[in-house]
């Protein structure tokens, strides 16, 4: 028997609505903001990520699912800002100074080692703003964040924020922390030590505890940021007051993409464990000048969709919203006569089944019901004879005979 590889899933049926639905949710609420969906490739030229991640992250060291083709190098997109910043300078948008606002859904793809809420193909919902620094931008999108994760009825989470600054502010805070963990360089795990040298940043992310311990002690705060930066998240931060966002400052924060200037932010839940990130984002101020377009701000986020389903709690609430009307036939004239009522169905866009394995009236009852059908609708010789249908609510159990010319009239009249 054929397997599916380790870290990935199938969704079946019963699952796939409650996606459908939350992916419905998350368009209504981008569309409230003004974003518009963007379709990028799964796979990418394997040097976007290098280039836009940064050669020392996690991601493109021990996680790209690689293709080499010939001379060519592939990466299966380990996330989307990437793409779609490409796709923006590609795309001429850049030149036009234009002010975009992106929304995505779709896999991506990290070769991590599969456990609870981490797999190696899962799934994005996230928003990129390209063409400002305005702190203001900074402010909407973890609003966004916000709404969306009350929309998909998610509760219970924790938003971090902190500000990196300036790629200058960036470097005087990596010189600042290589002073206090090079005097405690036999204390940091093998990684960190190794972070030291390359990315000295990502050692107040290590999970290690020993690291963590370390990093607790230190005193970060906003000492780094140059006054424009300072300023910038003062005005994020009232900002967020004013809308009366809960959030917490972290200034251990600092994300394990080199793409992020100024604000971070994180949003986490209790009860994910070990990896607790609902989803994530910030500022890359600097990326579309990285890739070849001009300079400008932009920021985005992204949420990690089967962590949602994770901490979703309201699963069944809307499985029997569907109005469906269960046929079910009893002789072969009643047969007939029964798939033409189904296509009139259809041609009324209400959606409706039959039995194709030779049930008794009794068991297509009970799949009915387990179909959580509407309505059964009942054609024998009887019904036939009389120009009737008989049906029965599935919900009061209450069973009618209906006029074949009314029967549609009915179904859609019920709630
Ligand atoms: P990220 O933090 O790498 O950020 O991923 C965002 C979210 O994706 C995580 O918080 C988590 O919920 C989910 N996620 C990440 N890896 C996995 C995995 N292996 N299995 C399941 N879920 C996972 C980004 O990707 C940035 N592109 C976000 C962003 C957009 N920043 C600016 N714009």
């Amino acid at each position: 028997m054929y397997k599916k590889i380790p870290g990935t899933r199938d969704i079946l049926p019963e699952e796939a609505y409650i996606w459908q639905e939350m992916e419905v949710t998350s368009r209504k609420i981008f569309s409230l903001y003004n974003y518009r969906e963007i379709r990028t490739p799964l796979v990418e030229e394997e040097c976007l990520f290098n280039r836009s991640l940064g050669e020392s992250a996690e991601i493109v060291q021990k996680q790209m699912f690689l293709i080499k083709h010939g001379r060519d190098e592939y990466a299966l997109r380990p996330e989307g800002t990437a793409s779609v910043v490409r796709a923006y300078i590609e795309n001429n948008l850049a030149k036009q100074g234009e002010f975009s606002k992106f929304y995505y859904l779709g896999p991506m793809f990290r070769l991590e080692r599969p456990q609870k809420g981490r797999l190696r193909q899962f799934h994005h919902i996230g928003a990129e703003a390209i063409g400002s620094v305005d702190p203001g931008l900074d402010v909407e999108v973890l609003s966004l964040a916000d709404q969306l994760l009350k929309s998909l009825a998610i509760s219970g989470y924790k938003i971090k924020i902190n500000s990196l600054g300036c790629v200058k502010d960036k470097a005087t805070l990596a010189l600042e922390l290589k002073k206090f963990l090079g005097k405690q360089v036999e204390k940091l795990c093998a990684d960190c030590k190794e972070r030291l040298k390359k990315n000295v940043l990502r050692v107040l992310d290590c999970k290690q505890e020993a690291c963590k311990e370390i990093v607790s002690k230190l005193e970060l705060g906003n000492k780094h940021l140059c006054p424009e930066c300072l300023e910038h998240f003062r005005i994020v931060r009232s900002g967020l007051d004013g809308l009366g966002l809960d959030y917490t400052l972290v200034p251990q924060l600092v994300r394990g993409l080199d793409y992020y200037t100024r604000t971070v932010f994180e949003i986490s839940h209790p009860d994910l464990g070990a990896q607790d990130a609902l989803g994530a984002g910030g500022r890359y101020d600097n990326l579309v000048k990285e890739l070849g377009g001009p300079e400008m701000g932009a920021i985005g986020f992204a949420l990690g969709v089967e962590r949602l389903l994770l901490v979703h709690s309201v699963h069944q609430s809307t499985v029997n919203s569907k109005k469906l009307v269960y046929l079910i036939t009893l002789g072969e004239q009643a047969r007939i006569h029964g798939l033409k009522i189904l296509a009139e169905l259809r041609i009324n866009k209400i959606a409706c089944d039959t039995d194709y394995q030779g049930r008794s009236l009794k068991g297509a009852l009970r799949q009915a019901n387990d179909l959580a059908a509407r309505f059964a609708l009942i054609i024998g010789e009887n019904e036939l004879n009389k120009h009737v249908v008989t049906l029965k609510d599935m919900i009061t159990g209450e069973q009618k005979e209906v006029e074949q010319e009314k029967c549609i009239e009915h179904i859609l009249a019920a709630s």
